[in-house]
């Protein structure tokens, strides 16, 4: 319990997001006071089939002292080695593994994994069981409000998840039904919080800080992940922008990190920074002139000549 509590820090965790959470944008969360940042969710199957790209996923980024590594997958087997490879190759590194049984999306669901383990206890047990014998890391989870709208499973799923030797669990207050759509319904984490002896995570709508306060105080949860509200917003770890928000030469000076740091540790992703870029300015007056520049931009020269712009426009 120690051990999770430390990692846990303060309770602001930058919550794993694909097509996001790239490990410099991880690095900038963490250099903010992100106490935790949790890699994309990274497939087990894809891990065993020694896939390069799957590897990338789980490239450190600067500053971030220690990753939480998410898995998906539906074969304990797989999922267990997978686990402990990982754990002997990055000794140090990685602070826990996260098994994700919240993932929506058709391609995971659709094939059994992701938020498809809730309407499968028994195999989501065996996996967390499987994972839990095969590490000494801490071993966490993640999971909805439910599978099917309407359904509110999340407190027997938890006290299962707590039966299998998990250190904390992760609530997101909304169904998988509901993908993204919806207010996240935080009573949820509450009557997790009361069911469970071990830390409990919020997720779901956590967009300022008062989300966060409001998560730990009143609902009890013992750290809270930042999904959404993190994007183009790292300043939401930081206790000196709270009120403010940053200035366009801090948002300029961030994004130009970002920018150097991906085309030097992952040239393939810098097309992902299009859309770190505009949600670095989103809310700010030239932020539609800048969402349609940004699609213009190839390489790391064009995104430098835009942030050099964007610095002369004010
Ligand atoms: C683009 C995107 C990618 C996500 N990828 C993952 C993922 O890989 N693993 C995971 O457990 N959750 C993933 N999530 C869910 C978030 O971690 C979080 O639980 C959810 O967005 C609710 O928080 P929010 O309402 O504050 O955004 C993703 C969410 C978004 C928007």
């Amino acid at each position: 319990m120690g051990e999770i509590s430390e990692l846990l820090g303060r309770g602001r965790l930058l919550a794993p997001m694909a097509g996001v959470g790239d490990p410099v944008f991880r690095g900038i969360c963490a250099s903010f006071g992100a106490d935790l940042t949790y890699t994309e969710m990274v497939s087990a199957k894809g891990l065993a089939y020694g896939s390069g790209r799957t590897e990338g996923l789980l490239a450190s980024g600067e500053g971030e002292r220690r990753v939480a590594v998410q898995l998906f997958g539906r074969e304990p087997e797989v999922l267990a080695e997978q686990a402990r490879r990982l754990e002997s190759r990055h000794r140090g590194r990685i602070g826990l593994i996260d098994v994700n049984m919240g993932c929506p999306a058709r391609k995971v669901a659709g094939k059994g994994e992701g938020a498809a383990l809730m309407r499968e206890p028994a195999l989501a047990g065996r996996i967390l069981r499987a994972v839990v014998e095969s590490v000494s890391l801490p071993v966490t989870v993640k999971f909805r409000k439910g599978y099917e709208l309407g359904e509110d499973s999340a407190v027997e799923f938890a006290r299962m998840a707590e039966s299998c030797g998990v250190a904390a669990v992760t609530v997101h207050g909304r169904t998988a039904r509901q993908l993204y759509h919806g207010q996240s319904d935080r009573e949820v984490v509450s009557r997790v919080v009361q069911a469970v002896a071990v830390p409990v995570i919020a997720s779901g709508d956590v967009f300022t800080c008062e989300d966060i306060r409001e998560y730990r105080e009143r609902h009890g949860a013992r750290a809270v992940m930042v999904a959404r509200g993190a994007r183009g917003n790292p300043w939401i770890f930081s206790d000196a922008f709270s009120d403010a928000g940053p200035t366009t030469e801090e948002r300029v000076r961030v994004a130009h990190e970002h920018t150097v740091g991906l085309a030097r540790l992952a040239p393939h992703r810098l097309a992902g920074m299009r859309r770190h870029i505009a949600w670095y300015f989103k809310g700010t007056p030239h932020a539609g002139a800048i969402r349609r520049a940004v699609c213009d931009c190839a390489c790391l020269q064009d995104y430098e000549a835009l942030l050099e712009q964007i610095l002369a426009w004010r």
